[in-house]
Formats: structure tokens, C-alpha cells, sequence
């Protein structure tokens, strides 16, 4: 491979579409999209994918090493994740006017999601895909509270017609009472989440490991904690504070139901709860919720509008069938948003290339 080490220790959060390879080989081209594809959302930041590269195809795996076993124990939402991720990845592709070729994967068990090489380059890419692929870099998660603005009904028939091109349901209510059922439902999760140690104590080693890794985004990790939003980028990690003491951790936690009081507020004060649903609940469903979760988003971001994630009623088996009773919907709950308007908020960071990507033939110094 002919790419230079300094594109691979980059941040992919600086990715320009002027920098597209277009006369360079094809692995050079998948090696660029990658840094569209891991602006993906992803459950606690935690990245859940790795690339294989070389021969003019990469291959996305799930990185089950990151998986979060308490909060996500059977791996719905790193799949939803990978999804997103390969979303990127295709739309990115198609913006430069690479058709993308996925085989699909998913043998049983095995982390290997699909493998995807560039066709024929089309004529024209369309404004849709580029306007989308302009879209991933801005796209951010919000935890605050939104404005007092109601969101257009077009703008959200708009993000249910995303969903459905991606073979899932996203159904949203603006009425009062829904919001306050859906956040009485988002209360009873957290508080049994954080009632719950082996929760609490998997969010206390992923932020040792995070800070460990000197990966300093832990907004979500402290908005589960049930601090407030604001108070998160005052935490700045030294490598040092890793050896704080359990009971200091502890003490960082808020109580179950002040959080929960605070996550009841924040729904109940937004403009929109929206449930993305699918027809299925394997694996394949997942993945394709992420890739229509992403879809939207991009579409979100295009608008102006901001997302806000409540996903611990997903995380809890007895509960997705009531937010899914709530918004008077049949399918399978797999993302619960809220969404508004909000002042801009900075981007989280990601791995560079080099931690999530390897070669099939060794990469030249
Ligand atoms: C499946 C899934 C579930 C998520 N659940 C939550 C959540 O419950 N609470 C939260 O604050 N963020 C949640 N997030 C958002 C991630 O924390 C966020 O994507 C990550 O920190 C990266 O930040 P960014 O989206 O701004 O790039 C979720 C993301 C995904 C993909």
C-alpha cells in the first residue's frame, strides 16, 4: 500500500473531501472512506469495529474486545453501531462516485460483518449523497436540553421516509402526554440501571480504561452516571487519576433517582421522542438499524435538527415493549431519540485509523 503512515495516526474528525484519492489505487481510496465511517456513533464511544483491509476490498468486523457485557450483553447495540459505521462508509463512497459492492457476512457467530470494494465509478454522484457525506463530520450527540421550538412535521416525515428506505420504522410523537409516558419509562430504566452494580461497575472500569487509553470522551459515561451535561468537560483526564480508589469512584455516581429525576425532565421538556423499530430481532436487524439510525441522523444534521439518545429502556428486555405499546407501534424497539434544537456542541474524538485498521499484507514503514 502506497499510504503515506501520517494518513493512518490522523484524526479522522479533520477528514476533507478534497483530499479524496481520486487517482490513487483502490486501497487507498477505502483507507480515506474509513475515516468517514468511524464518525459513527457508537454506544459509550466505544468504536466496536475494526477494518481488514487489502486486495481493493475492506472487511468490517465487530471488535467484540469492546464490547459493554452489562449494558449491551448481547451485542445489539455495537451492531447497531457497525451499522452506522458501514453507512457511512457506502454513502461516503457513492459521494465520490464510487459505486459500493457489499458481500454481506454475518456467519454465525463470527465477528465478520461484511466486506465492501468500490465498482464502477458513476457519472455524476447525486447532491443527496453529498450532501449527506458533508454531514457525517458535523453530525454530533446533545445531552442538554433542547430549545423551546417545535420540530416541522415535514422535517420528521422526512426522517420517517429515511428510516423506511432502510427497511426499519421510526415512529415519533410531539404530544405532551406520550413525552411524559416515554420519559416515565426512560426514569424507570435509569434508576434500575443504576440500582443495578455490575452496571455501575462496568461504567467505572470503561472510564479507567478509556482514561487508560487516553480516549478523553466520556460524555456519555457521565451523562449514565447522571451528572449533568455540562459538568463532563470539566473532568479532564490525567493518566495519573486512574489510580483513584473505589470509593471515590462511587461517589461519583448520582443518586439513582436525582439522575432519573433529570432524565424525566429532559423528555418531558423535549419537542420530540422518536422510537426507531425494526421487523426482526436478530443480528441482520441490528445492523440494519444502525444503518437507517445513521440515515436519519445525517438527515437531522442536514436540517438543523439535534439528536439525544435514551437507550437504557432498550437495554432492558421488559421495557422495549412499552415504549413500543406507548408510540402505538408493532415492531422491535432498538433506538429510543429525542430530538430539537440546540446550540452547536463540540465533536468527541475518535481512535486514529491505525487502532481500528489492519492490513492484509503488512503496511510499509
Ligand atoms: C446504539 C447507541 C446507543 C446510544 N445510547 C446512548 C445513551 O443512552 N445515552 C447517551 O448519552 N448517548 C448514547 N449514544 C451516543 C454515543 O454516546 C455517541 O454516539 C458517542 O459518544 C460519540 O459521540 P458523537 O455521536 O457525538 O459522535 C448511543 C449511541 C449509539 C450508536
Amino acid at each position: 500500500m502506497s499510504v503515506q503512515d501520517h494518513r493512518l495516526r490522523s484524526d479522522p474528525r479533520q477528514v476533507t473531501a478534497t483530499d479524496w484519492p481520486a487517482e490513487g489505487p483502490a486501497d487507498d481510496k477505502l483507507l480515506f472512506l474509513l475515516n468517514y465511517a468511524v464518525l459513527a456513533p457508537s454506544i459509550l464511544n466505544a468504536e466496536p469495529w475494526q477494518f481488514t483491509l487489502g486486495g481493493g476490498s475492506v472487511t468490517l468486523s465487530e471488535d467484540r474486545t469492546r464490547r459493554l457485557r452489562a449494558v449491551d450483553p448481547e451485542g445489539r447495540e455495537a451492531m447497531i453501531s457497525c451499522g452506522a459505521a458501514l453507512f457511512n462508509l457506502c454513502t461516503a463512497a457513492r459521494s465520490f462516485g464510487a459505486e459500493p459492492e457489499i458481500e454481506m457476512r454475518g456467519e454465525e457467530d463470527a465477528p465478520a460483518i461484511a466486506t465492501l470494494s468500490l465498482g464502477e465509478v458513476a457519472a455524476q454522484p447525486s447532491e443527496e449523497d453529498r450532501r449527506l457525506r458533508d454531514a457525517i463530520p458535523e453530525r454530533r450527540t446533545v445531552r442538554g436540553r433542547f430549545e423551546d421550538k417545535p420540530v416541522p412535521r415535514e422535517a420528521l416525515d422526512r426522517l420517517q421516509g429515511a428510516a423506511a428506505a432502510e427497511g426499519t420504522c421510526l415512529v415519533w410523537s410531539d404530544d405532551a402526554e406520550r413525552r411524559r409516558e416515554v420519559a416515565l419509562v426512560v426514569a424507570e430504566a435509569e434508576r434500575s440501571h443504576l440500582n443495578d452494580p455490575r452496571y455501575r461497575e462496568e461504567l467505572r472500569d470503561w472510564r479507567r480504561e478509556r482514561r487508560r487509553e487516553h480516549h478523553d470522551n466520556l460524555r456519555e459515561v457521565y451523562a449514565r452516571m447522571g451528572r449533568p451535561a455540562g459538568r463532563t468537560s470539566a473532568h479532564h483526564t490525567r493518566p495519573d487519576e486512574v489510580t483513584m480508589d473505589a470509593a471515590s469512584l462511587m461517589r461519583d455516581f448520582a443518586s439513582a433517582d436525582s439522575a432519573a429525576a433529570r432524565q424525566q425532565a429532559l423528555v418531558e421538556g423535549s419537542p420530540v421522542v422518536a422510537l426507531l423499530t425494526t421487523a426482526g430481532d436478530s443480528p441482520g436487524d441490528w445492523l440494519a438499524a444502525g444503518q437507517a439510525l445513521q440515515r436519519v441522523l445525517l438527515i437531522a444534521t442536514a436540517e438543523g435538527i439535534f439528536a439525544s439518545y435514551l437507550n437504557p429502556p432498550i437495554e432492558q428486555p421488559q421495557l422495549r415493549p412499552r415504549l413500543a405499546e406507548i408510540l402505538g407501534v408493532r415492531g422491535k424497539p432498538q433506538v429510543l431519540l429525542r430530538l430539537g434544537y440546540h446550540a452547536p456542541v463540540s465533536g468527541t474524538p475518535r481512535r486514529p485509523l491505525h487502532e481500528v485498521v489492519s492490513f492484509e499484507t503488512p503496511a510499509p514503514e
